[in-house]
């Protein structure tokens, strides 16, 4: 199986090329930059570019594509100036690659986000729910990704994940770490819910998703259940050995940021299981493998 792979110098790219490299299949890894230190299959690619998307694809020719390049800067996305770029890149740009993979025949992994939904009450999402209502820039930009694929393919998968945390970038548990060594106490928002995913274990299941024919809508995060940012703080600390305060606040107490965030990111797994795809363990087994992987 040769598969491309978009967005290897983030956090969830790299972890998927990775496992392809594990398992022997032929990965060719691509991003924005002109190289990479870590893969010898590499090819510049600026998605947002049609030409340059169909002439790479074209002569790449993989059986599947794993599309994890986009903007992620989900503040950033609200400035006027940005709405443009965020659109070419998260819609334009999947679009640019779902056309490609229709002419060539070949499958297409496009991952999303629940930020598709308007994050409102207590019921997990189900990923076949079609109430999407985006609260924000970057939302609407990946619900406009996700519908160029479902409309232009047959063979694809989308998954929709939250909470990313990887070796490969910056997230949650990196902020946490550096301003839990600086200061005694930490204020963290408790009314946003949801379950982290880590890119190492979430990469697994996307090879195993790229191995087989089981298209559709899926959601994926780590198990262990549905908690609030302030819980996984308290569970970061712990594990890492910090004894910093961690202090619970609401959002609004919080203060607002420019992208309003959902409240309801819980997302219903249960399809992974019946369409016979093996789940992710716990988040918090997964915080453990991660901690012994970073420095801090
Ligand atoms: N991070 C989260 O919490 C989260 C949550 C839900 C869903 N997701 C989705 O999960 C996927 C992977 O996320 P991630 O955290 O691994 O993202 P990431 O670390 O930000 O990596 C994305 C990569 O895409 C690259 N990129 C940006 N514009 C590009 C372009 N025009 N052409 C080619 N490459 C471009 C970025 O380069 P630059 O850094 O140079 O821009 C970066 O290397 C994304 O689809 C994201 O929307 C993420």
């Amino acid at each position: 199986m040769k598969v491309l792979v978009t967005g290897v110098n983030g956090q969830l790219g790299y972890d998927v090329m990775n496992e392809l490299n594990k398992r022997g299949y032929e990965a060719i890894g691509s991003d924005i930059t002109e190289s990479n230190d870590h893969f010898s299959h590499y090819v510049q690619l600026d998605i947002t570019d049609q030409e340059a998307v169909e002439s790479v694809l074209m002569s790449v020719k993989p059986d599947v594509v794993v599309h994890c390049a986009a903007w992620t800067a989900v503040d950033l996305a609200e400035d006027d100036d940005k709405v443009e770029k965020v659109k070419a890149v998260n819609t334009k740009g999947t679009e640019n690659i779902a056309l490609v993979c229709k002419k060539l025949d070949c499958k297409m992994i496009y991952i999303s986000t629940d930020y598709v939904f308007n994050g409102q009450g207590d019921q997990p999402w189900d990923p076949d729910c079609k109430d999407y209502a985006p609260l924000n820039v970057y939302g609407q930009t990946k619900l406009d990704g996700e519908l160029a694929v479902a409309h232009n393919l047959d063979k694809y998968f989308i998954v929709r994940i939250a909470w990313v945390f990887g070796i490969n970038g910056k997230n949650f548990i990196k902020t946490m770490l550096n301003v839990g060594k600086k200061y005694p106490q930490v204020k963290v928002v408790c009314d946003q819910i949801g379950t982290p995913t880590y890119t190492y274990d979430l990469a697994r299941l996307l090879v195993d998703m790229a191995e087989s024919d089981q298209y559709g809508y899926y959601h994926a995060t780590n198990e262990g259940g549905y908690i609030s940012w302030y819980d996984f703080t308290v569970e970061i600390f712990k594990q890492a050995g910090y004894t910093t305060e961690v202090l619970p606040v609401t959002t609004e107490e919080y203060g607002l940021s420019k992208a309003a965030r959902p409240f309801n990111s819980r997302l219903d797994k249960s399809k992974l299981v019946k369409n016979g795809f093996k789940p992710l363990p716990t988040w918090q087994d997964a915080l453990s493998r991660y901690l012994k992987e970073i420095e801090y």
